[in-house]
């Protein structure tokens, strides 16, 4: 039997997957890591944290499996983040994570000043503050002794990618939420590089995800037991991943992901997109293009109001003081920008804020009220998404926050679609690990692969007198935001 090892690198921790050659999972490990949080609204992390994670995990996840037998290595990861070396090949700061929001005026300067037109025209994009150019034009100004160290900028996944080979690439996937990617054109932009003060040779070499890059280094080979012909693929963006993981693959089908953030992606043939909304235009892993909108606080707004409000750690007992018969009727509303937003209203000074709130409102209206407002805030997407004329009927769920059967109910009967859970929740490790078959040639394609593994476990279909309740319930919701934006500048400064 050969073996392919996926390595997811998510924002709380790392997930590493063993799979058989026949798409089997055989073992799974984790381990994480901290999130330092320096100011409000800013997050990063310490790239050596991801790398001493993912070698204390190997030597579990390879247990008593022949390391002669592993054929391939796949690795997807959190997007956006700032990696930067210096000449020696040493990381100059921490990371500036996907979440981070410390770059309002660089986000203001690109979407104003250069214009959301030509950004459209030069990359398929429109600025938001975790991207990766807005991070560049930031370290330029407050931290330029940093700047002037930069010898390779590449993505977190990439880093490990890097260690793994020595190479510094990067996949069209990971690569389009840089912003200095022409997306449709799949190149670096020459005027982007230029905006943000940087060039080409900074830049990592461009692959596609299944692509092999290098093999594995002989000296990691030797210290995991690794066969020393092992393929790295260029691997993906944790989302574009996570679609090849529950089989998303092709024109026209649909993936939700209910990690730390919260994407909704459309698969598709051609590029498409436009300037007008907040709405990503990105490649996919499989060679061609998808949209998303993503929120930044999903199962991550689950995680703050269980571990930091209601300090328990069963959410699972939490979830069961919610009655069936509120659902539908709660008059609490939560929304869930707990790190500003993303999609679709760009905002990075927005918090997260409870309103309704009642003499009798209960610990379980309020706990109902988080999970829903994620609904709510991903329906905000779907609603944009419908404006591109496509018409989504179901989709496949993935993420911690799919397990919940709770909030698949809540989430199918919000967005009013069939939700699909597939038999592997393990969306972006699951999807790294085909990469790498892909990669290493046990399939010519990934939608070969794909249909060959993807099987759906339940499907949790949307109820009409629920579906009619919570079109009431957001209608309310959606009104919130455009009655409070403009106080929260005045709340931060
Ligand atoms: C996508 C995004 C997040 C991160 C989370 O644009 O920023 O989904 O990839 O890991």
């Amino acid at each position: 039997m050969e073996y392919y090892i996926g390595i997811d690198l998510g924002t709380s921790s790392v997930k590493l997957m063993l799979l058989d050659g026949e798409g089997i999972i055989q073992k799974t490990v984790s381990r994480q890591y901290p999130v330092s949080y320096p100011h409000s609204g800013w997050s990063e992390q310490n790239a050596a944290d991801w790398w001493n994670a993912i070698c204390n995990g190997l030597p579990e996840l390879l247990g008593e499996v022949d390391g002669q037998a592993i054929r391939g290595i796949g690795t997807a990861g959190q997007m956006h983040g700032l990696v930067v070396l210096d000449e020696n090949g040493a990381v100059i700061r921490p990371t500036i994570l996907w979440n981070d929001g410390r770059t309002r005026k660089e986000t203001a300067f690109l979407n104003e000043t250069v214009g959301k037109k030509r950004l459209f025209a030069l990359t398929g994009n429109i600025a938001f503050a975790g991207f990766t150019a807005p991070k560049l034009l930031w370290l330029r100004e407050n931290e330029p002794e940093n700047f002037a160290k930069i010898k390779k900028i590449m993505l977190p996944k990439d880093y490990i990618n890097f260690l793994l080979t020595g190479v510094h690439c990067t996949d069209f996937s990971d690569a389009a939420g840089m912003l200095l990617l022409d997306v449709e054109k799949k190149c670096w932009s020459r005027e982007m590089l230029e905006i943000c003060g940087i060039s080409e040779q900074q830049m990592p070499a461009l692959y596609e995800s299944f692509s092999a890059v290098g093999k594995i280094k002989p000296s990691i080979a030797k210290k995991f037991g690794i066969n020393r012909n092992a393929v790295v693929v260029a691997g993906a963006g944790d989302n574009a991943a996570a679609a090849v993981g529950t089989g998303t693959v092709g024109d026209g089908r649909c993936n939700i992901s209910l990690g730390t953030s919260g994407t909704i992606f459309v698969s598709s043939d051609r590029f498409s997109g436009n300037e007008k909304h907040a709405i990503h235009s990105f490649c996919h892993a499989d060679g061609g293009y998808h949209l998303m909108g993503c929120i930044l606080s999903a199962a991550s707004c689950n995680k703050w109001f269980c571990d930091e409000v209601l300090k328990t750690a069963d959410y699972q007992f939490e979830e069961t003081t919610i009655e069936r018969n509120r659902l539908g009727r709660n008059e609490v509303f939560f929304l869930p920008y707990l790190m500003g937003e993303r999609s679709p209203i760009n905002d990075t000074d927005a918090t997260g804020m409870f309103i309704g709130l009642r003499p009798n409102t209960s610990r379980a209206d309020m706990y109902q009220a988080v999970l829903e407002g994620v609904a709510f805030a991903i329906k905000d997407n779907l609603e944009v998404i419908k404006q591109f004329g496509i018409d989504v009927k179901a989709s496949c769920l993935c993420g911690g926050g799919a397990k919940s059967k709770l909030w698949r109910e809540i989430l199918a009967n919000v967005l009013d679609i069939e939700l699909n859970i597939p038999t592997t929740e393990q969306g972006p490790g699951y999807g790294s690990a085909i990469l790498a078959m892909v990669g290493s040639g046990q399939f010519d394609s990934v939608k070969t692969a794909t249909d060959k593994f993807f099987e759906i476990k339940e499907t949790v279909l949307p109820n009409k007198e629920l579906v009619a309740l919570y079109a009431d319930r957001y209608e309310k919701y959606r009104k919130i935001y455009p009655a409070v934006k403009n106080l929260y500048r005045g709340i931060k400064e």
